[in-house]
């Protein structure tokens, strides 16, 4: 595929609005009661709003746009397509942070990338509540709120914030695999911190108000707008056992510098997920 940025702007402008329309979804109804659906365990949820506001994206974007194909949770979630191919691709996260959502904390968001031929092209990250609005467009550079922002490029392990999150998942073992670098980085870094939304850890990293972000067991829709708002904010998105990222392994590893990602991907305890278990 050859595209224009004239049509890169286009698509972003078109994902824009209708990200816009959609949080307010996410805005009124944070603080009502909600219905909840459990889906792989007990904390893992989907609300009617994660399905409304999917759905909105997707016939909003499939109309402008026919030819584009999508991955979103919910629909993934129902059986739908989930694997990536060259034709140009919306990954989309409804509501990342459902947890979040449910209980009224204030840090959910919608995430939306645009790959074509495999590559990021586009993200969108939109936290309607607080109002925060990451982008990033390929080689444009990344933006909070309109404002251009950086990676902080520390590269010493020991004076970094890293942020990591155990999921919605009850496996022992990737919780033993989390308290074991628990363990590991707390004695030795600034301090750890979990915002409840890969997506958002994400823009931690990007605004430099973070060093580093691991987890594993996310899927292409958490970190789909994520990866190229880190990388146009000047960091680094890889495997967190070094190496480059591969987007269905279920892991990644974000950093503030190249050196500070080395430093971690010698020193974490890996935990591989099986493709799906929640
Ligand atoms: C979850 C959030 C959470 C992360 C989980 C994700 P969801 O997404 O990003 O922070 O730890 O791995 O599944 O289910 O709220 O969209
Ligand atoms: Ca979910
Ligand atoms: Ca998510
Ligand atoms: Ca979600």
């Amino acid at each position: 595929y050859s595209i224009m940025s004239s049509e890169i702007e286009c698509y972003f402008e078109t994902a824009l609005e209708l990200t816009k329309q959609a949080g307010k979804l996410i805005r009124d109804r944070i603080s009502e009661n909600k219905i909840v659906e459990i889906k792989s365990c007990d904390i893992d949820f989907v609300t009617e709003t994660d399905k409304q506001v999917e759905k909105l994206l997707i016939d909003g974007l499939s109309k402008q746009f026919p030819a584009h194909r999508f991955i979103g949770e919910e629909t993934a979630s129902a059986g739908g397509q989930s694997s990536l191919t060259s034709a140009p691709t919306w990954i989309i996260d409804p509501v990342d942070g459902t947890l979040n959502f449910v209980h009224g904390f204030p840090h959910s968001c919608i995430s939306i990338g645009l790959f074509i031929d495999c590559q990021p092209t586009l993200g969108i990250i939109y936290n309607p509540v607080l109002e925060q609005l990451f982008t990033a467009k390929k080689g444009q550079g990344a933006y909070y709120n309109g404002k251009r922002i950086h990676v902080s490029g520390q590269t010493d392990l020991t004076k970094a914030i890293v942020m990591m999150e155990n999921g919605t998942s009850r496996d022992s073992e990737r919780f033993n695999c989390l308290r074991a670098n628990q363990e590991m980085l707390v004695p030795v870094i600034h301090g750890i911190r979990s915002l409840g939304s890969a997506a958002l850890n994400m823009a931690m990293v990007a605004m430099g108000a973070a060093e580093a972000y691991f987890e594993f067991g996310i899927h292409i829709w958490d970190i789909a707008a994520g990866e190229i708002i880190v990388t146009e904010a000047g960091g680094v998105v890889c495997n967190p056992a070094g190496g480059p990222i591969d987007r269905m392994s279920r892991r990644v590893l974000c950093a503030s510098s190249q050196a500070l990602a080395e430093q971690l991907t010698q020193k974490l305890v890996q935990f591989y997920p099986t493709p799906r278990d929640d």
